[in-house]
């Protein structure tokens, strides 16, 4: 793995960072808006820009791996104590793998429904060429559900992290992921 000895994550990481953690936020709050839509219909109308942003996510979230792995990353600070590390690893490792399966599972599901994926209505990628099974398709996406909490476990975990660092420890933390401020070594 290259990485610079920078401070800062470069600016590439920190655009598909912030559109990654917008996309996240957006998919979490449409999920919320269309369960409580007052018809089938609507709910399924609100449901489809779920789809599109998360076929997106799945770009973005190859594209920060590939940033990373291409010298993007910024190495931890190395102030940090031993659990910090880990923590910071083991919280930034499940969201690149919940980012690249929770999308793939979601066409898994639709597969499973026989139904095409409409993104932004620009493009519709194709059913995967799996048995149609409708209970099937509902577990799947039970599945994706749970992957979704557990998701929004580790946001809330990574964003107390962030505060702690900035507002405790005051090392300035979040400026790594950002083109301006002051981050410690
Ligand atoms: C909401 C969804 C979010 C996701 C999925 C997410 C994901 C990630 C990932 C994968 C990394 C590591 C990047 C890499 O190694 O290339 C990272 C780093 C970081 N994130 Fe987030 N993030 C989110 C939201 C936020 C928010 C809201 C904040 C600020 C409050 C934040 C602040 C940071 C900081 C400061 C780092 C750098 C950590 C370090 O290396 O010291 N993130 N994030
Ligand atoms: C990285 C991309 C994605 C993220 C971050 C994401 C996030 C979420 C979250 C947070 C939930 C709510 C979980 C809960 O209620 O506790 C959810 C549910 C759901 N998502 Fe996604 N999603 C993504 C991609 C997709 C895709 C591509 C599809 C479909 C093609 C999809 C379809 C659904 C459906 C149908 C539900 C409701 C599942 C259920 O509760 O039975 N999602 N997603």
């Amino acid at each position: 793995m290259t990485e610079t000895n920078s401070k800062r994550y470069s600016g590439a990481a920190m655009v598909l960072h912030w559109l990654i953690a917008a996309g996240v936020i957006a998919n979490w709050l449409i999920r919320e808006t269309a369960e409580k839509a007052e018809t089938e219909e609507a709910g399924r109308a609100i449901m489809a820009n779920h789809f599109s942003i998360g076929i997106t996510l799945w770009v973005l979230a190859v594209a920060l791996l590939v940033v990373h792995f291409t010298g993007g990353k910024a190495p931890l600070a190395s102030h940090l104590a031993t659990w910090e590390r880990w923590l910071a690893r083991i919280v930034h490792t499940l969201f690149f793998v919940l980012l690249l399966v929770m999308p793939l599972g979601g066409w898994m599901a639709m597969s499973q429904y026989g139904a095409p994926i409409s993104v932004f209505g620009i493009f519709s990628l194709p059913p995967l060429p799996v048995e149609v099974n409708p209970e099937q398709a509902k577990a799947t996406f039970e599945q994706h559900g749970a992957a979704g909490a557990l998701l929004l476990i580790l946001v809330a975990v990574h964003i107390l992290g962030t505060l702690k660092h900035m507002v405790i420890d005051k090392d300035g933390n979040l400026f790594r992921m950002l083109p301006f401020g002051e981050p410690k070594a």
